[in-house]
């Protein structure tokens, strides 16, 4: 298992706005902690913060207490060292690596979770700080299964989205040896439930680290799934088209999830079958019904939107669900999955 530190664009685009270079530490508040890499810590009993984002982004900083900082660096420090030999010394750099630079613990911190993780016995090394590889103490293991458990409570969440997952999955024609298109696959968690599903898979994403883990889970499914690091637009202009495309959490981190669906649309074959998974609009309601605080505004795949936007991109009837907080739509290529707004833009461009 690791830790997954995901700040995602929306926290980015705030950061920015607000002039914050860097988001502190205390800004896992936007980052998913736990087994699977969720769209959003759902930290429980957090005080509700005011509506603006920027403001939100502020008071993640701000009122984050140093104690769960250190506390969450001390789990982390316990995961990287049980996925094999780690430098404590490097567990800012780890962080700041994982987190593209979004995070960067402050070195009081730092320091904190290693004599944390040192005086309670849970590593073994020759000092707190040691710049040689560490390995897990029994103890070490009793406390990392204790913090998993911890985790997993506040990632309730986890299991919506593995259970909408099975969902798209049983609504795709059954396999028949044609590949399945991934856009945006991250890590490949859709990609290689498809493959261990008997789907053939190509997942593609922007994200090079992403690719890299992807191609490292995936050893076990080599022959049937495959990842390369590609843009969707620039994908689309390759000419490949594909019988089933699907796409799982990446149209919430779109600045223009129609413009990216177009190019989606580009890549489904003629009859062929799309299939989408992201927030659905009572996220926010359902995490807080499970005693979680949301902190992202969860831009939503909502059945209106879909059914709106569907025709506009050429596709015909499908079906729209949700499941826990997460909405499944699928829908079939009637022929002509370009329509709409890039007619528009190429009546506009001659
Ligand atoms: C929230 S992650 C979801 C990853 C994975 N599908 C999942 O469900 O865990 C969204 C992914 O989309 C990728 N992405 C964003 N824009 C993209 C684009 N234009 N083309 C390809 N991938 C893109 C990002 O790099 C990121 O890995």
């Amino acid at each position: 298992m690791r830790i997954h530190l995901h700040v995602n664009s929306w926290a980015r685009r705030e950061a920015a706005a607000s002039r914050v270079s860097h988001l502190a530490f205390g800004g896992a508040a936007l980052c998913a902690v736990g087994p699977q890499p969720l769209p959003m810590v759902a930290c429980p009993g957090r005080p509700s913060v005011p509506s603006s984002g920027r403001m939100r982004i502020r008071m993640a900083i701000k009122h984050r207490p140093s104690a769960e900082i250190r506390e969450f660096l001390a789990f982390y420090l316990l995961e990287l060292i049980s996925a094999g030999p780690f430098r404590p010394a490097e567990l800012g750099e780890q962080v700041a690596r994982e987190s593209k630079g979004d995070l960067r613990p402050a070195e009081a911190d730092l320091r904190a979770a290693q004599v944390a993780c040192w005086e309670g016995g849970w590593m073994e090394c020759d000092n707190p700080f040691s710049d040689r590889p560490a390995s897990l103490s029994a103890q070490g293991r009793v406390q990392l299964a204790r913090l998993r458990r911890a985790a997993g409570k506040s990632c309730a969440s986890a299991e919506p989205r593995q259970q909408a997952a099975d969902v798209l999955i049983s609504r795709l024609p059954p396999p028949n040896g044609e590949e399945v298109l991934d856009v945006g696959t991250g890590d490949g968690f859709l990609a290689l439930k498809l493959g261990e599903a008997g789907f053939r898979v190509l997942g593609i994403d922007t994200d090079a680290d992403a690719i890299a883990r992807a191609r490292r889970q995936s050893a076990a499914l080599e022959s049937r799934v495959r990842f390369q690091v590609g843009e969707i637009h620039e994908f689309a202009r390759s000419g490949l088209r594909f019988p089933k495309v699907v796409t799982s959490y990446l149209l919430h981190e779109c600045d223009d999830p129609f413009d990216v669906l177009e190019a989606i649309c580009a890549c489904l074959a003629p009859g062929g079958a799309l299939a989408c998974m992201d927030f659905a609009a009572n996220t926010a309601a359902y995490l807080s019904g499970v005693g979680c605080t949301p902190f992202h505004p969860f831009r939503a795949l909502a059945k209106g939107d879909w059914q709106h936007l569907a025709p506009r991109l050429g596709l015909g009837d499908g079906e729209y669900s949700i499941t826990g907080y997460v909405a499944v739509a699928t829908a079939i290529n009637t022929g002509d999955a370009v329509s709409g707004r890039a007619a528009e833009k190429r009546r506009n461009s001659r």
